[in-house]
């Protein structure tokens, strides 16, 4: 059970302060079960007086007693991070990586010895516990690995567990990506909202709080979007009237095409960290 599992963040910058906010605040960890470590101390001083929790500057020392690691470094240090902590990491750990574009593969290849190991991919509405975030399983991770890990990342939004590691490339194009294009879509819609007459402080609360709205109406009714759309529609409406014009302007495809450009991104960074990590 999680809650009784001494867990180690490695890294308590943005996500790992959003990790361990989301297990404290959900109650499925204890603080006194948490250690964090960080290069500052003056960070670990701030995440001590907030949270309650161990912290100490040595990586080593925070794994050595943990069951549970999380390796919430950079993807560009993570595997010096990783070599400088292997010798206190073995299979009676569950290794659980969040960094962005690091495939399991290249972890594998920068320990070269057998572990629990288990790649999630969060997104940056992890900050406000709305992530959609994605497990996947190295070969050596058990069914209770893959549920302490959902019930982890469960604690800063929604997850899911994907059995094709290989997927983890679209995740990233879609879920990892999407809140940059969500962001785009609020902003544009705000200056939309600009040019027919509103403020822009009216105008992106509308546009954001429209987006949260969709959203939630989506999630809540798991009615089809399609369906949902034809609802607002009236005949000869201005909603109608709307849509034609995204599709003139080829919203479906855009959309389409960003996500497969960022997806084949994804895997060119991939194959790159596999040979990096192999000669670290
Ligand atoms: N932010 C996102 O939206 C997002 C989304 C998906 C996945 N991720 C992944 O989550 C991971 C963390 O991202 P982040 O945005 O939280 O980064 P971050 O804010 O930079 O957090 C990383 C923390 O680790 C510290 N650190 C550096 N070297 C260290 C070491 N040797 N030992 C222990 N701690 C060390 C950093 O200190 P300094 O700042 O002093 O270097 C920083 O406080 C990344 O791998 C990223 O790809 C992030």
């Amino acid at each position: 059970m999680l809650k009784n599992k001494k867990i180690s963040i490695i890294g308590t910058g943005n996500m790992g302060e959003a990790l361990l906010s989301g297990l404290i605040s959900s109650e499925s960890s204890y603080p006194k079960n948490i250690i964090c470590t960080d290069i500052r101390e003056n960070r670990l001083t701030s995440i001590q007086e907030k949270y309650g929790v161990a912290t100490t500057t040595d990586n080593i020392k925070a794994i050595e007693p943990s069951e549970i690691i999380i390796y919430a470094v950079k993807p560009q240090i993570i595997a010096s991070v990783l070599k400088e902590t292997a010798s206190c990491l073995d299979m009676s750990k569950l290794v659980i990586s969040i960094a962005a574009g690091v495939p399991l593969a290249a972890i594998e290849s920068c320990l070269n010895k057998k572990l629990r190991l288990i790649r999630v991919m969060p997104n940056i509405a992890a900050f406000v516990k709305e992530s959609a975030s994605v497990v996947a399983a190295g070969g050596e991770a058990t069914e209770e690995d893959i549920k302490l890990s959902l019930d982890i990342f469960n604690s800063m939004g929604k997850s899911i567990f994907l059995k094709e590691n290989i997927l983890m490339d679209a995740i990233t194009g879609l879920s990892g990506s999407g809140p940059a294009y969500i962001f785009l879509i609020v902003e544009a819609l705000a200056d939309a909202g600009v040019k027919v007459g509103l403020s822009r402080e009216d105008a992106l609360f509308l546009s954001s709080q429209t987006v949260l709205g969709a959203a939630k109406l989506l999630l809540e009714t798991k009615e089809h979007p399609g369906r949902l759309k034809d609802m607002v529609t009236s005949p000869g409406g201005t909603a109608i009237a709307g849509i034609h014009t995204l599709e003139k302007g080829g919203l479906r495809t855009t959309l389409i095409n960003a996500v497969e450009v960022a997806t084949k991104r994804s895997k060119e960074l991939g194959e790159i960290m596999i040979k990096n990590f192999s000669n670290e």
